[in-house]
């Protein structure tokens, strides 16, 4: 049998070391290499060099195992034909000068795909018949004649993967047509991730682009609502802190809940099964701290990830929140100065502390009721907007919420209007006596759609009424 791979003590037909720079292997360290085809080992033998964890060279030919055997004792060769692949997966596989002694081409591509760890690469060398139709061409080679796809053929045999065509090989003697290097990996499902904020039109790009392009939209809105009401299933977790926090109007507070709660994992194995494997986009708001983790965990089940961040539409972005309230809270400010109405307003000073300051003076029981009085400012000089009372740790439902003027507190903090007390009216479940309250009862605010602050603190001297 002549020669065929080269060594420094032995010249073949093939430049090896040539054919070795042209393959541009993947990184080696530490992960599995299979050589199908591997003639006497030469790649195998790099392969050690490059620090492989392990290393498996398969050949038909005895003769060049016995050699391969001989030059390379780390490595494992096995004596058998490409119909019968070692135990896979590996994370590189090498078909080198081969693919047109297979009987069924394609059939023996799709075998070593399938040997692919999940980010495995089968390196794929192969002589390329000339021609611009999809056809098999019997090339004469001076020793036989064999069966070569042109580029549409070898387009179609590849279209179940993804694959990069690198580069030339080497040219190689009696060899009449050229040679490439081809780079091949399982076709991974793509997601895109529209996670922006609210106002940045990722809906209407849904409609635009990935509808029309036949790619699923999965939006988490959705998605939360289903979870809600039992029609998609989460983890008995992830429903229960949906269902219990679910706010048809403010879903991004549900999501901070399940945040909170350390269920995003679960929420995105509910996006992961309504894409059922597919591409699909994500079209739901995502705070910026977990669009790592997101990424992360969609990548683990199997996806590219492409993250979509574009600049809001000029002019129609939802304004910084502290600006909106502060301007908001100006203008009321100018409605309350009687005769002044129309006078300019400018936004308000911050005050000297961070997030919101208050608390609870005053709590009234009635039978299925709670009053609760107090005040609230946030440092924006703000008055909260959103109300939540906890009861034992339970979510207790607010029923009304009003604002009530609180001179000595805008006296005290200098504020530009009293209206910072506030009344809730809140359902009391049967079990709450008033004993409790003291301890029992938190009330949490927050500022238009920020995430909540609190609790207030309840005032050393509050009263706690039976009133029921
Ligand atoms: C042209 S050589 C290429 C060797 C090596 N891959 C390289 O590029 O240096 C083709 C190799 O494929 C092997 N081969 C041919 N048919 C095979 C089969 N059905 N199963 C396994 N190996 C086969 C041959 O024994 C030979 O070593």
């Amino acid at each position: 049998m002549p020669q065929y791979q080269s060594f420094p003590d032995a010249a073949g037909d093939s430049v090896s070391l040539e054919k070795l720079k042209a393959l541009r292997l993947p990184p080696l360290a530490g992960r599995s290499f299979l050589d199908v085809g591997c003639n006497e080992g030469y790649f195998c033998g790099f392969a050690l060099f490059a620090g492989a964890s392990k290393v498996v060279g398969l050949d038909a030919s005895e003769l060049f195992i016995e050699r391969a055997r001989r030059r390379f004792t780390q490595a494992s060769f096995e004596c058998q034909s490409w119909d019968n692949l070692p135990d896979a997966p590996f994370d590189v596989v090498l078909l080198a000068s081969a693919l047109h002694y297979a009987e069924d081409q394609a059939a023996l591509l799709s075998r070593l795909v399938g040997a692919l760890s999940d980010n495995g690469v089968l390196v794929l060398e192969l002589g390329i018949a000339p021609g611009e139709t999809n056809e098999w061409c019997e090339v004469e080679r001076g020793i036989d004649s064999r069966w070569f796809p042109t580029w549409p053929t070898l387009m179609e045999i590849l279209s179940p993967y993804e694959w990069k065509d690198i580069g030339p090989s080497v040219n190689q003697r009696g060899d009449p047509i050229p040679r490439r290097v081809i780079h091949v990996c399982r076709r991974r499902p793509v997601a895109y991730l529209l996670a922006q904020p609210p106002g940045y039109g990722k809906s209407s790009l849904c409609r635009k682009v990935f509808i029309p392009a036949g790619i699923r939209v999965v939006e988490n809105d959705y998605c939360l609502c289903r979870i809600a009401s039992g029609e998609a299933c989460g983890s008995p977790a992830l429903q229960a802190v949906v269902a219990s926090h679910f706010y048809a109007d403010a879903l991004d507070r549900t999501l901070a809940k399940v945040i909170e709660a350390t269920l995003l994992d679960d929420l995105v194995q509910v996006w992961l099964t309504q894409a059922n494997g597919l591409d699909f986009a994500l079209d739901g708001y995502l705070p910026q701290a977990v669009h790592e983790a997101v990424r992360e965990q969609l990548s683990a089940g199997g996806y590219m990830v492409v993250a979509l961040h574009w600049d809001p539409p000029q002019g129609k972005g939802v304004p910084p929140l502290h600006d909106a309230m502060g301007w908001a809270n100006a203008y009321e400010v100018s409605l309350l100065k009687q005769g002044h109405a129309n006078e300019p307003a400018s936004p308000l000073p911050a005050l000297p502390f961070t997030g919101i300051h208050g608390h609870v003076d005053r709590v009234r029981c009635t039978r299925g009721r709670l009053h609760v009085w107090g005040w609230a400012v946030h440092h924006s000089s703000v008055a909260p907007t959103n109300f939540f009372v906890t009861l034992g740790g339970q979510e207790a439902k607010v029923i009304s919420h009003e604002r009530v003027p609180r001179v000595d507190v805008q006296h005290h903090l200098q504020l530009p209007h009293p209206y910072f007390g506030y009344l809730l009216e809140v359902e009391r479940p049967a079990d709450i006596g008033v004993e409790q309250l003291p301890t029992a009862i938190a009330v949490h605010c927050s500022v238009g759609c920020e995430s909540v602050f609190g609790p207030l603190w309840i005032s050393p001297d509050a009263e706690f009424i039976d009133a029921s």
